[in-house]
This record gives C-alpha cells, structure tokens and sequence, in this order.
C-alpha cells in the first residue's frame, strides 16, 4: 500500500470494546495516517486518554467546554480535518444519538459538522444489538449515506453468545483504508478475478490439485475493490481469509470455476484469471474409496476445459487478462497463450524462482500487451503487481 498522510478522526464511545480501539489506532498510525482521537465521557472510564494520546500522537478531545488550545472551534476545525471518521466502538447510543440528530457532545457535533463519510463499527450486547430501534436507526444511518462494518458472532464480555463483537480490528482498519484509497479509477466497473487452485478428485478421500496459495488473485480482488470496481471473486479452496467488500463464489473443481466464470460472464468489464487451474482430471471418478490392491495403480486423466480460451472465443469489449506460470522459455510460452487464448495481457512469471511465486507475498512478472509491448516488472508485493496491471488496464 502506499504511503499517505489523510486524517482519520476516531470516536471512542463508551463499551467494553473500548481497548480494541487502541488496536485500530495503532494499526492506522503505522500506514502513516493522521490520526484525532475523540473520546466520549464515557470511553474515558474504560481507557485512559493518555493510551490514545500516546498512539496517535495527538492531544486526545474529550471535552466540548474545556479551555480552548488554540483559536479554533475544536468540533468544527476535526471536522473540517477529516478525510474519513470512524466510531470504534459505536454504541447504541451514538448511533441513536446521530438518527436522530442529537448533537451535545464533541462525538456527535463533529459528526453532524462534518462533511467527510462517517463509518461505524458497532459492539454492544447481541439483544441491544438486534433491538428494532437499534436496527431502524442503523437502516435509517445507512439509507442516509453512512457505512457499518458490522458486528461479528461470538461471546459477548456479558457472558451472552451472539452478533454484537466488534468487528475484527485488522478488519476494520483494511476497510478504511480502501475507503481512503489514492485511486478511485474504477468505480462504475465490474470487475471478475478468478483465484486459487482447483481440485481434481479421484475418490470420496482423494484429489489432484497444485500449490497455488491464491494470494495474486486476492491481492488484484482487493485493488479492484479499492479502485470502487463491484467485483466478483471466484475462488478454489485456499487457506486465506475471504475479503469483505465484493461477492465471493467458492468452487472446488474447475467445472465449477468453469460455471462461476461463465455465469457473470457478460456483464463484466474486465475479468482476470489469476486461478492455477487444474488442467486433467480422472477419466472415472469412483463413487468408493479406492482399495490398494496391485503394486502399480495406473490413473488414467483427461483434459478439462481450458476456461480462459473459452472466454476468449466468447469476449466481447471486456478486457481479458491472464497468467503464464512457466518454468523455461517464459517470454515465448506466455506469448503463445496471448495470442491463443485471445487475451488483451498476459502476467508471466517464472515459477522456478524461490524468492517470489505460490505461497510467497512477492512476485515478478512480465507484462505481455497485445499491443506487442512487453513490459517487465521488478520483484514487488502482490499488491504492487495487481496495482501496474490495473494501472497499465486504465492507460487505454
Ligand atoms: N487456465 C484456464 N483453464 C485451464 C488452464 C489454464 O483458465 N484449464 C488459465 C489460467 O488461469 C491462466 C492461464 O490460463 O490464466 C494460463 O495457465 P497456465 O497454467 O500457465 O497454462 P496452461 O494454459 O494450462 O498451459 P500449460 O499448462 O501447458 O503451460
């Protein structure tokens, strides 16, 4: 990601979940945001100002009347300040409180004043939570342009199992930096990314896959997402997290990638398969367990359905990117797939390397056009990749 100096305002109110807002501090202070620290009254008898002073690096506000610091009116120059505000935790009562345009504190008049998009991050009791009131003044927040990352399931710190845990610290800062992100060049655009490895199976227990770790393909999901694309993300079976913010669709086989892809095909406006797709499958899948019996066990595979090909012979306008894993000859072999597959860019990369590749975050690869420029790419993060090739995509 890259570096940025825009203001986040925090709001702390008054929960348990109080010191996990020091976590998102933290977080957001070491990608180099500006970060303001407004506490309500009742935040500061969880945590001591000073945690939030000492992590943001800023006078924490807590007090709409204290002796002012400089000439400004505080809730009016935050919220002019703000590039994005967050409440974490948010209360029931804050939330009341802005539906219902309650402004008497330095929270809710900033909030009111400000200009900037507000984001909420609720934790309260799973009954509060799920109270009608509550959950109408979430609608009503939403309806009026005001986003919520929601509450995950779980214990409560009342002892009570349910929705109301604030959401995943790591979870809330990545949505506020892909709200804050640099480059918003893709909004209105549908983008489709195609990631991980699919499986073949030779039995109930039994199955051929490769090492693809999937992270490419998530790495180019999340730019689109960031970049305001609505994306869609067909996904083999990985041991990653899957993202917020887009429509995720699980497959295992490539069949079933083959029927994820094909189904939203059309309306897309750009699709990329960075997908290590499985290229044979058994001839005859066995409905039993395979006994061991003979010394030798011959398995007889056959090929699938190359899905990138198809959608070159099916594309329209749509912009079709994909990859050439290659260990020899790169630059020829991932021609070769450009041009067979019909593709408008090709990411080749050299899977032999041992310091980029499968599992690791980094990659180096060659952009192939067709166009006939080729243009190759230092070893960089994932990100950084999914970042030029989107960047390369908006040249046109
Ligand atoms: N691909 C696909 N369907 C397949 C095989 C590959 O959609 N059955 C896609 C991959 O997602 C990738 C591109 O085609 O974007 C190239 O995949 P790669 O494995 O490098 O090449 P193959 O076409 O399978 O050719 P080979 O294995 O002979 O190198």
């Amino acid at each position: 990601m890259t570096k940025n100096k825009k203001t986040v305002v925090i709001g702390v109110t008054g929960g348990i979940a109080v010191y996990k807002a020091l976590d998102v501090v933290s977080k957001l202070k070491k990608k180099d945001y500006e970060i303001h620290v407004i506490m309500t009254d009742s935040a500061t008898k969880f945590v001591n100002p000073l945690s939030f002073q000492t992590l943001s690096q800023n006078i924490v506000n807590y007090d709409m009347f204290c002796e002012p610091k400089a000439w400004e009116i505080q809730h009016i120059s935050l919220a002019k300040k703000a590039d994005l505000m967050v409440v974490v935790p948010a209360t029931a009562n804050i939330i009341g409180k802005v539906a219902n345009g309650i402004a008497d504190d330095l929270l809710s008049t900033t909030i009111m004043a400000t200009k900037a998009p507000v984001v909420f991050a609720p934790a309260m009791n799973t009954n509060m939570y799920n109270n009608s009131i509550v959950q109408d003044n979430i609608r009503k927040l939403r309806e009026y342009g005001y986003t919520f990352i929601n509450p995950a399931s779980g214990r409560l710190a009342c002892g009570d199992e349910g929705e109301g845990k604030l959401a995943d610290t790591e979870l809330i800062s990545k949505h506020i930096e892909s709200m804050l992100y640099d480059k918003k060049d893709l909004l209105g655009k549908k983008v489709l990314v195609t990631a991980g490895p699919t499986i073949a199976q030779i039995d109930p227990v039994r199955y051929i896959t490769n090492r693809s770790s999937g992270k490419m393909g998530y790495a180019i999901a999340e730019e689109a997402r960031d970049r305001g694309a609505e994306v869609t993300l067909v996904k083999g079976p990985t041991s990653l997290e899957p993202p917020f913010g887009m429509s995720v669709i699980n497959v295992r086989t490539t069949d079933e990638m083959l029927d994820g892809v094909l189904n939203n095909f059309n309306e897309q406006d750009i699709i990329i398969k960075a997908a290590a797709v499985a290229d044979y499958k058994p001839k005859q899948y066995s409905e039993q367990k395979i006994k061991k019996a003979s010394d030798e066990f011959n398995l007889t595979l056959i090929k699938g359905t190359d899905i990138l090909k198809k959608l070159g012979q099916l594309k329209k306008d749509q912009i079709l990117v994909g990859f050439a894993a290659e260990s020899n000859d790169l630059l020829q072999n991932a021609e070769k797939k450009l041009k067979n597959k019909n593709l408008d860019y090709i990411l080749g990369n050299d899977i032999t390397a041992s310091d980029t590749g499968f599992a690791s975050d980094d990659n180096r690869v060659t952009i192939l056009c067709s166009d006939g420029r080729n243009i190759p790419l230092e070893k960089m993060s994932k990100r950084q990749v999914a970042r030029e090739l989107f960047d390369l995509i908006n040249e046109k």
